[in-house]
């Protein structure tokens, strides 16, 4: 790889580049689409549904869509092999699909009341499915020498969370693939990095709000991880690989209980 002047760069730039990005239906996909879109990123929206496709990517017509289950490795294959076959490569990976399973938060469940088949589930479409998609790409990465692979954490998978064992281990398990893929793939230009968002409320449950769980006192909104991933996929980014940036409101810096 050669070494590219980094002052030369505009803060972010990118150089006519295709992304590929899993869950794009979802609230923080449809944001990261949204915005690599507006920055003159090709992009490929991929999610379990034709109809939530459709739905999602409507008003931004320039985004392709496709059906596409991260937990189905030769689904993931044959749609990877697709979107090269209509943009000729792919630039950007973002691994963003994930299932929460919804809970009684007032009756949080410990391990050993964690259902194997949650368990599973959880890891099947979190972890495994982060496999199928970086399998499926990064031969094509390597062979153009470029890449830009964003997984998408949690803070959960840094300090834990009580009653979420499944979820903390497989956000902590992508944290750890992180750091192993960019090791293995810098010297092929490719970097490998993880967002973590914290507290994050959606739009049609009311938008951000106070919250006294975070040091800056407010929760956060998609698009605030949407321009963590952003920078990170862009070329400017290329000297950052391997971390884990949070995106939190300084929410895992620990007790909140300082007035200044
Ligand atoms: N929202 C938060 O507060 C928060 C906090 C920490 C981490 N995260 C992580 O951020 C990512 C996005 O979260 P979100 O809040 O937008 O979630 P979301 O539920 O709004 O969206 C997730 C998307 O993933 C898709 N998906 C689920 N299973 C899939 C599969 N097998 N194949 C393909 N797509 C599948 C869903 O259809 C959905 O569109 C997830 O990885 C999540 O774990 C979110």
């Amino acid at each position: 790889m050669t070494r590219k002047e980094p002052f030369e760069q505009p803060l972010v730039r990118f150089d006519g580049r295709v992304a590929v990005v899993t869950g794009a239906c979802g609230n923080i996909g449809t944001a990261i689409c949204k915005m690599l879109s507006e920055h003159g990123v090709k992009v490929a929206a991929t999610d379990l549904s034709e109809s939530a496709l459709a739905d999602s990517f409507k008003a931004m017509p320039s985004v392709r869509t496709y059906r596409m289950d991260v937990t189905d490795a030769d689904n993931v294959k044959a749609t990877v092999e697709d979107i090269l076959a209509d943009f000729g490569k792919i630039d950007i990976l973002v691994n963003n699909a994930g299932v929460w399973i919804h809970r009684d938060e007032k009756a949080p469940r410990r391990i050993e009341d964690i259902p194997v088949t949650e368990w599973k589930r959880v890891f099947a479409v979190n972890v495994e499915g982060t496999l199928h998609c970086l399998q499926a790409v990064l031969p094509h990465m390597a062979a153009n020498e470029y890449g830009r692979i964003i997984n998408l954490g949690s803070i959960a998978g840094e300090v834990g969370l009580p009653g979420r064992a499944d979820y903390s281990a497989c956000k902590a398990a992508v944290i750890g693939l992180t750091r192993t893929l960019a090791m293995e793939n810098a010297k092929r230009g490719i970097t490998v990095n993880c967002v973590s968002p914290g507290w994050i409320n959606r739009k049609e449950d009311g938008g951000v709000q106070p919250c006294d769980g975070t040091w800056i006192g407010w929760s956060g909104d998609a698009t605030d991880i949407a321009r963590a991933v952003v920078f990170l996929a862009s070329d400017s980014a290329w000297y950052i690989t391997g971390v884990d940036v949070p995106v939190d409101g300084g929410r895992i810096l620990g007790p909140h209980n300082c007035d200044m």
